[in-house]
Formats: structure tokens, C-alpha cells, sequence
């Protein structure tokens, strides 16, 4: 039980998104009270449908003081997943980036100080790693820089990194200066079911699922042998909730929430077909701007810090959701 109170009220930012919705269900499978804020940009009404009678819905956005101040009236702790997410979409959109990553999260954290909440967890992310060498020639390729751990610079390469970076350094002043024990949880590649695949900037595996079922060729960016560590939606919701949880201070620190496994996009097509049981065909073109090479996390400091391993494996993750 969260942090050992009868049912706690806990606000989840970014409810009605695809993380959010599954963080929402775990946490009221655990007895918690779930209070969502969302303005639905992104977020749907659909991904709550099954639990929608059993949480408080308020739509707003982060960045309209007086929604974020009702969100966090007589909340707990608070799991802020609220944000625009797509480091393709930042590109052309710097200032949307900056507004709701960066200053609403910042509206937030104020709020939360004002509210006494207990703790906040952060949706950090792995891009704040970005690619440490800049080329992508054979011999870098090799081995630079990974498994990638909290203790290294951060190298944003993109709006969307940027922001999340600056997101993590209010997640530190909240907690050493502001009364209330936050975490930044640099998430890697999440995946599962309710990932949009229809999106112009969905995410990989919803993508390739929805082409190779469809019986068309998959678009691989670069040559297929960047990798990425999938870790699954699950598994991911349990790490929020284990940082919620957790009985000592976390201080504002940072913790990768990966499986440690790096796949090779050409493995994940591979594992895709599998599992569909049909052949996945491949249409190469060039690397995308702002996209790293390599990423797959150092997955020490969660274990000893918020006792979080990942324990679903790529090909059963990925039977959930066929
Ligand atoms: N999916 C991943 O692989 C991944 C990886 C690293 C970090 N993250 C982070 O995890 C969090 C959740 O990501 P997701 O994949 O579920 O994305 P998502 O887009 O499905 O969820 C984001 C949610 O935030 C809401 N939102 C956006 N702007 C808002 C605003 N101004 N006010 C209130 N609500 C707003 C959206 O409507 C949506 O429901 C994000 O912070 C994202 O940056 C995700």
C-alpha cells in the first residue's frame, strides 16, 4: 500500500495517456485513490473507459494554475506523466515543448510545495542520454557509451529531450528546496496495448505491428541496427509505484526504468513477424534528425534504490498485445 495509508489519493498527470491509463489501473488494483489531470491532446477518453466510474476526472491543462491547484488539493503523491512526448513532433514545435514540459511542470511542482504533497514521480526519459558520439561511422558503432547510467552528462538531442532534462532539474530543486521527496524515472522504449499506431509520430512497435498484421512492408530508419530497450507498459507502471512506495527519501534523484536488453530494430521486426506468425518485409530510409544510435539502460540504481527489475521479455510483451 502506498506509503502505508489507507487509500491514498494520488494524482496521475497525463491519465488518459497510454502510460497514464495503465498507471491509473495498477495503482486502484492496489487499493490507491486515482485522481487523473488531462487535456486530452494526446490522451483519449477510451483508454479510461474501463475504469472511468472509479476515478476523478479533471480536464485541464498544466498549464492553467488554478486546474493544476484543484488537481493537487489533498493529494498524497503525485505521478507526473503529463507531456508533450514526441521528439520527431518537438523539432518544428520548440515552444509548445517548452510551455508544457518545462513550465507546466514547473506550475506543477509549485502547486505540489503549496499542496505538502509527500512525493512526486517524474516521466523522465532515456532521450536525455541522446548519442554521445556524434558520428555514426562502424568503429563508434561498436560500443560507445552503453549501457547507458544516471552518473553520465546528459547530451539532449532534440526540443523534446531538452525539456525533459530541465524537467529532471526541477525534479531536484522540488526535493531539496521545495518539502516534497520527488525521483525522475528516465523511462527507455515503452510499449504494450493503447499505443496509437495510427499517430504520425507513433512510437515503433505499435507501428510495426499494425503494418506486418496488415501484410505491408515495415519502415526502418538508418540501417536496423541502432537498438532500443524495450520495456514493457507493465512493468513500467510498476516502477512508478515502487518509487510511490518507497519508505526513504529519494531526494530528487535520477533512475533508468529499462530491462538492461538491447534489441536491434532488425530483431524487433524479426520478433514481430514471430509473434504474428507472418513475414515482415522492410523498407529502409535515411536516419532520422534527433534520434540517437544506441540506447539501452544501466539498470543498477532502480533495483537498489526503488527495488524495480523489469521482468516481462520483449516476445511475451509483445504477445500482449496481438
Ligand atoms: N512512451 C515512451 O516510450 C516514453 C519514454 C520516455 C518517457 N515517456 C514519458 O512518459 C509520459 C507518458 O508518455 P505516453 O507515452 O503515455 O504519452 P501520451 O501522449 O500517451 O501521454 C501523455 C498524456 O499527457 C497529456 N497531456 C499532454 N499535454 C498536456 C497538458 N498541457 N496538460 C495536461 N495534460 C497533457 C496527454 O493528453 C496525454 O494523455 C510522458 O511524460 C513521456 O514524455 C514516455
Amino acid at each position: 500500500m502506498i506509503a502505508g495509508r489507507a487509500n491514498p489519493l494520488v494524482l496521475v498527470t497525463g491519465g488518459a495517456g497510454f502510460i497514464g491509463s495503465h498507471l491509473c489501473e495498477a495503482l486502484l488494483a492496489r487499493g490507491a485513490r486515482v485522481r487523473v489531470l488531462d487535456d486530452f491532446s494526446t490522451g483519449r477518453w477510451e483508454n479510461l473507459a474501463r475504469i472511468r466510474s472509479d476515478i476523478e476526472v479533471i480536464e485541464g491543462g498544466l498549464e492553467s494554475a488554478p486546474a493544476v491547484e484543484r488537481a493537487v488539493a489533498g493529494v498524497d503523491s503525485i505521478a507526473h506523466l503529463a507531456a508533450r512526448s514526441s521528439v520527431v513532433e518537438s523539432i518544428g514545435a520548440r515552444e509548445l515543448y517548452w510551455r508544457v514540459n518545462v513550465e507546466g511542470t514547473a506550475t506543477l511542482f509549485a502547486a505540489a510545495a503549496a499542496a505538502r504533497a509527500r512525493r512526486v514521480v517524474f516521466a523522465a526519459s532515456s532521450s536525455a542520454y541522446g548519442d554521445r558520439a556524434p558520428t555514426h561511422d562502424q568503429a563508434h558503432d561498436q560500443a560507445h557509451d552503453v549501457p547507458q547510467d544516471e552518473s553520465m552528462q546528459p547530451h539532449p538531442a532534440s526540443p523534446y529531450a531538452a525539456s525533459k532534462v530541465e524537467g529532471e532539474r526541477l525534479v531536484r530543486a522540488l526535493a531539496q528546496t521545495g518539502g516534497v521527496d520527488a525521483i525522475a524515472l528516465r523511462f527507455f522504449n515503452v510499449y504494450g496495448l493503447r499505443q496509437d499506431p495510427n499517430s504520425a509520430y507513433a512510437a515503433v512497435i505499435p507501428r510495426f505491428m499494425t503494418r506486418v498484421a496488415e501484410g505491408k512492408p515495415v519502415t526502418v530508419f538508418s540501417d536496423g541496427l541502432q537498438t532500443r530497450d524495450f520495456v514493457h507498459v507493465s512493468d513500467t507502471a510498476r516502477a512508478v509505484i515502487a518509487a510511490l512506495d518507497a519508505k526513504h527519501v529519494l531526494g530528487g534523484v535520477i533512475a533508468n526504468v529499462g530491462t538492461g536488453q538491447a534489441t536491434t530494430v532488425t530483431e524487433l521486426v524479426r520478433l514481430v513477424g514471430a509473434v504474428l506468425g507472418k513475414p515482415a518485409m522492410v523498407e529502409y530510409q535515411p536516419a532520422r534528425e534527433g534520434e540517437v544510435r544506441h540506447s539501452v539502460a544501466a539498470t543498477e540504481r532502480a533495483a537498489q534504490l526503488i527495488g524495480f527489475r523489469a521482468n516481462i521479455s520483449l516476445e511475451s510483451g509483445l504477445r500482449t498485445m496481438v
